[in-house]
């Protein structure tokens, strides 16, 4: 469209957005900075007692949450918001794995915030840079993620999660499950429809290579 300021760039609407609404990524009220309005404060949780019911979670994700060669993904330094929202969503079924699921339900809201304070505040450690040179290769396919997760793999946004510190395999089996509908979510839907199966693997890479702060 000619008319329209010259900063703002330009998009073709059936790649960029396809049939979903507007408003599915994007805030309303503040279109260019903002994406879609989100919760962001953390849930109400004590750490100390997390720490406490964590135990419960140490076999699959490690103790202090860096998980090396476990089932289940590093969870220390993840945005707490985004936690506690990620871990009701096994006990709802929103989201389904078969080792996860039953650890969620077995837990309520209050444990939710609990935890996802005392995993929130340990340090991040980032996973091996396993292939420099796909690493260099997904810069590019990244380029449609930092908005929301950032280069460095720190969302911009607390409610969304940093990919810092995931490893390449959970990372590519995560956008598979947005992709195949384990797990639903309009914003990831939309962007990872037309990723390709190299895209992915080269984006794995790229975030599992990111250094923690
Ligand atoms: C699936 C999520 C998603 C949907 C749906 C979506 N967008 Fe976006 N849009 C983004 C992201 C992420 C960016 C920033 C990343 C980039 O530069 O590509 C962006 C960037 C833009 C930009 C460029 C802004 C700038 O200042 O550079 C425009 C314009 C835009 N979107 C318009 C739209 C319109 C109009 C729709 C609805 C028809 C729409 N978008 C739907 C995710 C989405
Ligand atoms: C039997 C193994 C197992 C146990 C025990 C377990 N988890 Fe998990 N967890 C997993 C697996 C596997 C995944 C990845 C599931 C997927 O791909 O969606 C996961 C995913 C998660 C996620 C989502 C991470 C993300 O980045 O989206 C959170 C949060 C989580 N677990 C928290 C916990 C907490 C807290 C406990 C203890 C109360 C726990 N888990 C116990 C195996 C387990
Ligand atoms: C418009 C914002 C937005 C963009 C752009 C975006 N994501 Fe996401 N991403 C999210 C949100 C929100 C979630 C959490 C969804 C949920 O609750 O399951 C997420 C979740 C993820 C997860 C799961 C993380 C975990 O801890 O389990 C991965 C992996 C991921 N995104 C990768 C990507 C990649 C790769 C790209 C670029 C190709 C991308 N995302 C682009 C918003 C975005």
């Amino acid at each position: 469209m000619t008319g329209r300021p010259l900063q703002q760039r330009q998009i073709v609407v059936a790649d960029h957005a396809g049939t979903q609404q507007c408003t599915v990524c994007h805030n309303p009220h503040s279109p260019k900075l903002n994406l879609a309005p989100v919760e962001t404060a953390g849930p109400a949780g004590d750490p100390a007692v997390g720490k406490g019911k964590a135990a419960a979670c140490a076999g699959c994700h490690g103790a202090d949450g860096v998980s090396k060669n476990l089932p289940g993904p590093s969870l220390a330094g993840q945005n707490a918001a985004y936690f506690a929202e990620a871990f009701k969503a096994y006990g709802t079924g929103d989201r389904n794995n078969p080792m996860m699921s039953p650890a969620a339900q077995a837990m309520n809201a209050e444990d939710a915030g609990d935890l996802a304070a005392y995993f929130s505040g340990l340090k991040c450690e980032a996973a091996p840079a396993s292939d420099v040179q796909a690493a260099s290769a997904g810069q590019a396919v990244a380029s449609k993620c930092t908005a929301c997760h950032g280069a460095d793999g720190r969302a911009s946004n607390a409610a969304w999660p940093n990919l810092a510190g995931l490893s390449k395999d959970y990372l590519i089996n995560a956008i598979k499950a947005y992709k195949g509908g384990a797990r639903s979510n309009g914003m990831m839907a939309g962007i990872v429809k037309d990723l390709s199966d190299s895209d992915t693997e080269s984006v794995a890479t790229y975030y599992a290579s990111a250094t923690c702060k």
